[in-house]
């Protein structure tokens, strides 16, 4: 009988199969239905720190009478952020009361100002632990890359004097050294890294002549913008938990990262698309997977697969398609 348990940033999991960040947890009862399909641990909807600040600039905009007044710009600030944080500490302390899984809080932000004060706040509501989704968008062409990585850092830094449960960090893909990233977030005090967050990202409608926004789901095939960053970040970065994400959309999917190297999988786009009656599935498909292989636990087969237990990494590195077409003689 194979055996999904497995740990994630020190939590106990019956299978690593995680419910990634989004509005698939934003509820209780959407919560609770995760459990009951099967899932090994959820990550709340993040709280967006741009979305309050976004959110206060239009009131400010509304109300000409507060324009000019740092006190009402404070005062607005701190209700709407005391409102959403209240939101999602109410979810936390409600989810932690309906489900026996690990709840993971999420915080999005994009500085390591005042917004990282409020992880404390998580914790207390009972988290078990924190992801925090950092993205930045760099419009200022005189910011150096160290800059840009570095607030990365500090904002991890800050939350990590805040609180004692695990922290994790969502990246994005498009770091210039993803190994190195990973690695000085865990210098930082990371527990854990997920790989990768995939943004809404424009588009444009060519008979409207506007900017739209484009697919926001991952299809399948999305895997492999993560699978090679697993593949070699478990072996260069050991100790600390890599969660893919990203295109998981099946069992087969979730062997493959596993066989990467990773420690869960996250999903998303696949509970969107398929319903969470997918879970089942894809636990069924996992066990299959297992008990062809003869792999009795995860730690059977995880990172068989990754850059250092392969004998020709190169196949992590090689990025042209030379060998393909030389090969297929195309
Ligand atoms: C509708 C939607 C909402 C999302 N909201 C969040 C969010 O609040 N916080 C976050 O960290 N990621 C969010 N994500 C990103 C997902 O958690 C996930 O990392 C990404 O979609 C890649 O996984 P997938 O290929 O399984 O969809 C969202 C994604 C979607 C599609």
């Amino acid at each position: 009988m194979a055996k999904l348990e497995t740990t994630y940033l020190g939590l106990e999991l019956k299978n690593p199969l995680v419910a990634a960040s989004s509005g698939l947890t934003n509820s209780v009862e959407k919560i609770k239905k995760l459990e009951k399909e099967g899932i090994g641990a959820v990550v709340l909807k993040s709280v967006f720190e741009e979305q309050i600040n976004n959110e206060v600039t239009s009131m400010l905009q509304k109300d000409s009478h507060n324009q000019g007044y740092p006190e009402a710009e404070d005062y607005i600030k701190h209700y709407l952020r005391d409102n959403t944080v209240s939101g999602h500490i109410n979810l936390i302390e409600e989810a932690k009361k309906a489900v026996d899984i690990p709840v993971i809080a999420s915080v999005n932000c994009v500085s390591s100002n005042e917004w990282t004060t409020f992880a404390k706040d998580f914790q207390d509501a009972g988290a078990d632990a924190l992801e925090l989704n950092i993205f930045y968008v760099p419009t200022d062409k005189r910011e150096s890359n160290e800059s840009i990585e570095q607030l990365y850092l500090d904002v991890l830094k800050k939350v990590k004097k805040e609180v004692s449960i695990p922290v994790s960090v969502k990246i994005g893909l498009f770091h210039s050294n993803i190994v190195g990233m990973v690695d000085r977030l865990k210098a930082s005090g990371a527990k854990g890294v997920v790989m990768f967050n995939r943004f809404y990202e424009p588009d444009i409608n060519l008979d409207k002549l506007e900017l739209t926004s484009s697919e926001i789901f991952s299809s399948p095939s999305d895997i492999r913008q993560s699978l090679r960053w697993v593949g070699m970040v478990t072996s260069m970065v050991p100790n600390i938990d890599i969660a893919a994400s990203t295109g998981i959309h099946t069992g087969d999917a979730v062997a493959k990262q596993l066989l990467a190297g990773a420690q869960v999988a996250q999903l998303c786009s696949t509970l969107y698309i398929n319903g969470t009656g997918v879970l089942p599935e894809m636990i069924e498909t996992l066990e299959n997977f297992m008990k062809k292989w003869n792999f009795k636990h995860l730690e059977d087969f995880r990172g068989r697969l990754s850059y250092r237990n392969i004998s020709d990494p190169m196949m992590y590195e090689r990025a042209q398609f030379m060998k393909y077409f030389s090969n297929k003689g195309k």
